[in-house]
């Protein structure tokens, strides 16, 4: 089975395990809608890929992972859109959650995923008692707070932000969670592949702040230049678009540099620089570059 056809199945086995005449079938269908059809599915593959270049050992730990930070990943996006954080109407091309069944169940779908999350894993990691104690350390680090998403949405409630540190929780922390739950999944040591998450993750934010200004609401399936709108610290105004660019290269560069050697090696940088090219091509940057040289004091506000 191929890696998507693997993160498919088994988050679709999870949210099946919730399947029951005593449920609620509005807050069933929410939850499926806020999972399914999905995204790039960027976070999963880490935790597969990362599982994989360790000698992956317990596959059905490893799925647990990658279905866990997924459902927490959908569960984030789900609690973002709604009215009270960034008020939008789309997500991956559809109707967001509160659109389509109101925000009291918006929020009981994002409460709902995080809860299986740690179904998920607590029915996987059952039989890797030791194993699971650091997977769910991993991935409270990445969601709650001093530094995880919890932390991160939060910076938009004070008064001062650091960028860096801004997306590094909103985004980073969770990316991190993904290369090291794969590692831990497969009984290895996580440190090696902290940088990677690290990289990637804090990239991963660089781009969607810059593709927040330069594309379309069809193009990204969700509501453009929210970033402007709600006044958001974003790569792309503090830096500008060329100065957001380069940010962009450098952490994908210093992602590809940072994968530990491994027999996969190879595999891991193509998947980084598949990212690096679906999220922002390079004739793009070349296209930027060129506008660049020809009209320099206009560049910064180049779309
Ligand atoms: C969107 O994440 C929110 C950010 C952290 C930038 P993704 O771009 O990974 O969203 P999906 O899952 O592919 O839709
Ligand atoms: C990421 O930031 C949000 C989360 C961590 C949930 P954004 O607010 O920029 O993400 P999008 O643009 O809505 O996908
Ligand atoms: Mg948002
Ligand atoms: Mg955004």
């Amino acid at each position: 089975m191929d890696m998507m056809s693997r993160i498919q199945h088994a988050l679709d086995q999870q949210l099946g395990r919730a399947r029951s005449p005593s449920a609620p079938p509005r807050l069933m269908a929410a939850m499926r809608h806020a999972v399914f059809p999905g995204g790039a599915r960027i976070r999963p593959q880490l935790c597969l890929a990362v599982a994989r270049a360790c000698g992956e050992d317990a596959p059905a730990l490893t799925d647990a992972a990658a279905v866990a930070i997924e459902l927490l990943h959908c569960a984030s996006l789900v609690h973002d859109d709604m009215p009270c954080f960034d008020d939008a109407d789309t997500r991956r091309g559809q109707p967001t959650v509160h659109k389509l069944y109101g925000e009291p169940l918006a929020l009981l779908t994002g409460d709902g995923l995080i809860v299986m999350a740690y179904q998920a894993l607590a029915h996987a990691g059952a039989a890797h008692p030791l194993r699971l104690a650091g997977l769910i350390q991993t991935v409270c680090d990445g969601t709650g707070a001093p530094d995880g998403i919890v932390a991160g949405q939060a910076w938009e409630c004070e008064n001062r932000v650091d960028l860096g540190q801004y997306q590094r929780a909103k985004t980073g922390a969770l990316f991190v969670a993904s290369t090291c739950a794969g590692a831990q999944a497969a009984g290895a040591d996580p440190q090696g592949w902290r940088a990677l998450g690290e990289c990637l993750g804090e990239a991963y934010q660089v781009a969607d702040d810059i593709r927040d200004v330069m594309l379309q609401a069809d193009q990204l399936g969700k509501p453009a230049g929210q970033d402007a709108h709600h006044g958001r610290p974003s790569a792309a105004a503090n830096l500008g678009l060329l100065g957001a660019i380069d940010h962009f290269r450098g952490l994908m560069q210093a992602a590809i540099d940072s994968v530990p050697e491994c027999p996969s090696r190879g595999a891991m940088r193509q998947l980084v620089l598949h990212e690096s090219e679906r999220l922002i091509p390079q004739s793009t940057c070349d296209r930027i570059e060129r506008e660049r040289r020809a009209a320099p004091a206009a560049s910064h506000v180049v779309a």
